[in-house]
């Protein structure tokens, strides 16, 4: 989604904005452009496609000027063009914005009527006109704004510089995120901390509805009822947001590589000290009263979601409803007063699940966040946060936040388990010894990442791959899918492996390459039987299973990955990494760009 930076500052302010922009590539954008003030006059530079495009613009036609404002643009209304990219200027107004103006049609009518003309196809544009409007009544530049933000319908996070105005920005968020960050004489702005770590690691976090003033001696922040107020200023460890490959080619291999790193982490800060007790943030939340669930999330985090769903039910007897955030939000299905919902997001600002929170929070329901961003927007408006601690994830298909979802999620079922009583002592301790061992056994499983890009190198010249699965392997399979689809663009999809013959199995054909995920669980002889349907028709199977499962079924398969031994309560977890790693390596074989995948964005503000 579109990124938002900005400096008044002692130096130069083009290439820290070029920087910072520069760190929030991984959000996915389709053009870039700074603007700055230079001896009072404001003037922009913006270019399509990525940043090393602008920044050679840059080169050939510098911007001088210590007070800037950034963008990338991740196009909504109108194409990726010069034209459509940020900043968007009207007379003395300059304006960066992230979300959408949902009243910008009504707006922009508005504007003709008064001989305004738009000259965009955005949506942004009205912002800037309507500021110049007010500007031109004899409005100061903070009263235009919050005029301007007043008629404003939708979400927005908004930096605006004004000609003649070197020391003042203006700033205002609703419903997409914003950050300041303290230098020493200098002020900064940003969509998160990462795009201000080169520069500070002070930073404070807007709130909802929040307009602030700033210059480089001060900043003047109020909320949405006009009350100055003091926002927490909070010390960020920069390092832990440092974002550098560490010498792997795509940021998505470092992340799938780092998982068993990242979830011994998480399931440490999930423990007490004798690792003998699941320990969860101090809340107010009764899990004993809980009886049923509801969850929503949106893509991969909705297929953690849908595999937690299996857990709760077998392991903790609660019953569950998982739904994706963009459906459920209009549904306005009926709360009862005990309902306790989860919301499941990697960045903790995806627009249609934080609407969905909200729909929840205002029937009284109690609200558990399963996010990795504790700064977030869905993680603020949370009863309880369960975070992931997995720092940030760069690439955009999401990785080992799936799988630290996933290990969330499972010492979740079973904490509420044992605080229910449903499970016997001895079986939590097994389960409890088993999630454990989590770190290790995806360790041996990274091991055999060479033989996966082999059958990657065959894989990539399908046009459509099926993946099966049953069980908790069923959403892992719809989530193999996404991530060989998102990445790669190959077109799949992932059943139920028993409801193939209900319609998709017409598609099999000896070029349809169908991955079984089948670990030798409770259902494998199920799977098999599904499996040696599609092979009667000329299927062409790659079989996932452990030595022993392989060894019993792979006869007459077209290739296999074997996996370690695995307990069924955490096969989901360690069976993400193949997934991972087959979508990694197509994508590379493809030539594709892993880590910024086309048309995608990483953190889906839009609804
Ligand atoms: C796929 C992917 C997306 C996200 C989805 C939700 O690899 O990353 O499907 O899972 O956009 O994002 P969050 O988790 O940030 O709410």
């Amino acid at each position: 989604m579109c990124g938002i930076v900005g400096v008044l500052g002692k130096h130069e302010a083009a290439p820290l904005l070029v920087e910072a922009l520069k760190r929030l590539e991984y959000r996915g954008y389709d053009s870039a452009g700074i603007a700055t003030v230079n001896d009072g006059k404001l003037d922009r530079r913006r270019a399509i496609g990525k940043l090393v495009n602008l920044s050679d613009l840059l080169v050939h036609n510098p911007l001088a000027g210590k007070s800037g404002i950034g963008h990338t643009r991740w196009a909504t209304h109108g194409a990726p063009s010069v034209k459509n990219a940020h900043p968007h200027q009207a007379g003395d107004v300059t304006v960066v914005h992230n979300g959408i103006i949902e009243n910008f049609m009504e707006l922009r009518a508005e504007l003709n009527n008064n001989k305004i003309k738009c000259e965009t196809d955005t949506d942004t544009e009205v912002v800037a006109l309507l500021a110049k409007y007010y500007l031109s009544q004899g409005l100061s530049p903070a009263e235009s704004v919050k005029k301007t933000i007043s008629r404003l319908s939708g979400a927005f996070a908004l930096a605006f510089l004004f000609d003649g105005e070197d020391d003042l920005m203006l700033v205002a968020r609703r419903g997409s995120p914003l950050a300041i960050g303290h230098g020493d004489g200098e002020v900064y702005i940003g969509s998160d901390a990462i795009a201000m770590a080169h520069l500070t690691s002070k930073i404070t976090y807007l709130d909802e509805g929040d307009f602030a003033q700033l210059s480089r001696k001060n900043i003047q922040i109020e909320d949405r009822n006009g009350t100055i107020v003091n926002r927490e200023e909070k010390n960020i460890d920069v390092s832990s947001i440092a974002i550098d490959k560490a010498g792997y080619k795509h940021f998505m291999a470092k992340e799938i590589a780092e998982q068993p790193l990242t979830l011994a982490k998480t399931i440490k800060n999930y423990l007490d000290e004798d690792a003998e007790q699941i320990r969860l943030p101090k809340n107010d939340i009764k899990l004993a009263n809980i009886d049923c669930l509801t969850m929503v999330a949106c893509g991969t985090a909705f297929y953690a979601a849908l595999t937690a769903k299996y857990w709760f039910e077998k392991i903790a007897r609660i019953k569950v409803e998982v739904d994706v955030a963009s459906e459920f939000r209009y549904r306005e299905p009926p709360v009862t007063k005990e309902t306790t919902a989860i919301f499941v997001s990697q960045s903790g600002e995806t627009a249609d699940t934080l609407a969905a929170l909200r729909y929840m929070s205002s029937q009284n329901a109690k609200i558990i966040s399963v996010v990795n961003v504790p700064e977030s927007s869905i993680a603020r408006e949370s009863d309880l946060v369960l975070p992931l601690y997995v720092g940030p994830e760069i690439g955009v298909a999401s990785t080992k936040a799936f799988t630290a979802q996933l290990t969330v999620l499972a010492l979740l079922a079973l904490k509420i388990a044992k605080t229910k009583n449903v499970i016997t002592e001895a079986q939590y301790c097994i389960y409890l010894e088993e999630l454990k061992v989590i770190p290790e056994l995806i360790n041996q499983t990274l091991s055999i990442e060479s033989n996966i890009q082999k059958i990657a190198a065959e894989l990539v010249s399908s046009q459509d791959v099926i993946f099966l699965g049953r069980g908790a392997m069923y959403p892992l399979a719809m989530e193999g899918a996404l991530k060989l689809k998102e990445i790669s663009y190959i077109h799949a999809e992932g059943y139920p492996s028993g409801e193939l013959k209900h319609g998709p199995i017409a598609l099999i054909d000896k070029n349809v390459p169908v991955v079984v995920i089948a670990p030798m669980d409770s259902l494998f002889d199920k799977s098999v039987s599904n499996m040696q349907e599609v092979m009667a028709r000329s299927g062409k199977i790659l079989l996932i299973s452990c030595l022993k499962g392989l060894d019993k079924a792979s006869q007459g398969t077209w290739a296999t990955i074997v996996m370690p031994t695995i307990p069924e309560f955490i096969a989901p977890i360690i069976y993400a990494v193949p997934m991972q790693l087959l979508a990694y390596h197509t994508a590379l074989a493809k030539g594709t760009d892993a880590d910024q995948p086309r048309n995608l964005a990483k953190s889906v503000t839009v609804e």
